[in-house]
């Protein structure tokens, strides 16, 4: 069995004070959810106290990026070394990251070596754009940057897939449950190709792009879904811990 992950990526939200006031809201009840691995991600400048504030409880701590190298003259950014110090996860290869920051498949391969190598848990982001999608090229993109992400990786440590469509993330239209049971399961085929049927078979595969209390239940209904990764509506205490409880109910009943 699989055991379920919430993350939720915060990107570019929050002061510490506000985060400070997020993590405090949810903390308690968030701590109190079983049989789900709960996850936050705050921007890096907030890691440090929301560490403090999550001491002790079962919440999770996750970056949303991370630099290839270990120290140096790179000046504003962030390392593994860094990070490893603070959580456990860290995001790589977000599809703002691919848009904005110009990361290629290369870049996004050199991330994961990194964290690897250090012993942090990647949610690797993989996804189509909307012209691919409706190209009926989603099967290979999504192939192609699984394999240019993992290449020349032998072990995957406790790596972590979003499929993350990315006409779904930020725009309200998220994808339906039985297309990304789908394409999740091609995505679980394409890792035992490339290594083998346990390694596929335990890996968890997340669903991430317009994920609400209110669709929720629709992605962790299926099979292959094992979890999402939350952007908006990881902000509202309220939202993310509703959708952590839904998770919580329907994995542990498809699996009583
Ligand atoms: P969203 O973002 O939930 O706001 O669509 C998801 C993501 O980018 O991970």
């Amino acid at each position: 069995m699989r055991v379920p992950i919430i993350a939720g990526n915060w990107k570019m939200n929050t002061t510490v004070s506000e985060a400070i006031e997020l993590v405090s809201e949810m903390r308690r009840k968030l701590d109190e959810i079983d049989d789900v691995e709960k996850v936050i991600c705050p921007p890096f400048i907030s890691l440090a106290v929301v560490k403090e504030l999550i001491r002790g409880s079962s919440i999770r701590l996750g970056a949303q990026n991370l630099y290839f190298e270990e120290k140096g003259a790179y000046t504003g950014e962030i390392s593994p070394l860094m990070l490893a110090d603070l959580c456990e996860f860290v995001i790589i290869g977000h599809s703002e990251r691919r848009q904005y920051f110009n990361e290629t498949g290369e870049i996004v391969n050199k991330k994961l070596r990194a964290a690897l190598k250090i012993g942090l848990k990647p949610i690797l982001c993989i996804g189509e754009k909307l012209e691919e999608n409706e190209a009926g090229r989603t099967e290979e993109v999504v192939t192609e940057q699984l394999e240019s992400a993992l290449a020349g990786i032998g072990s995957l440590g406790g790596l972590i897939i979003a499929y993350e469509p990315v006409w779904a993330i930020g725009t309200g239209k998220a994808a339906t449950g039985r297309q990304v049971n789908e394409t999740i399961g091609l995505i679980r085929h394409n890792v035992a190709q490339l290594y083998d049927k346990e390694v596929a078979q335990q890996m968890r595969i997340l669903y991430g792009g317009s994920v609400t209390a209110d669709n929720i239940a629709e992605f962790v209904q299926q099979s292959e879904i094992d979890g999402a990764l939350v952007g908006g509506a990881s902000l509202k205490a309220s939202e993310f811990l509703s959708i952590v409880r839904q998770t919580s109910e329907i994995k542990g009943h498809l699996s009583g």
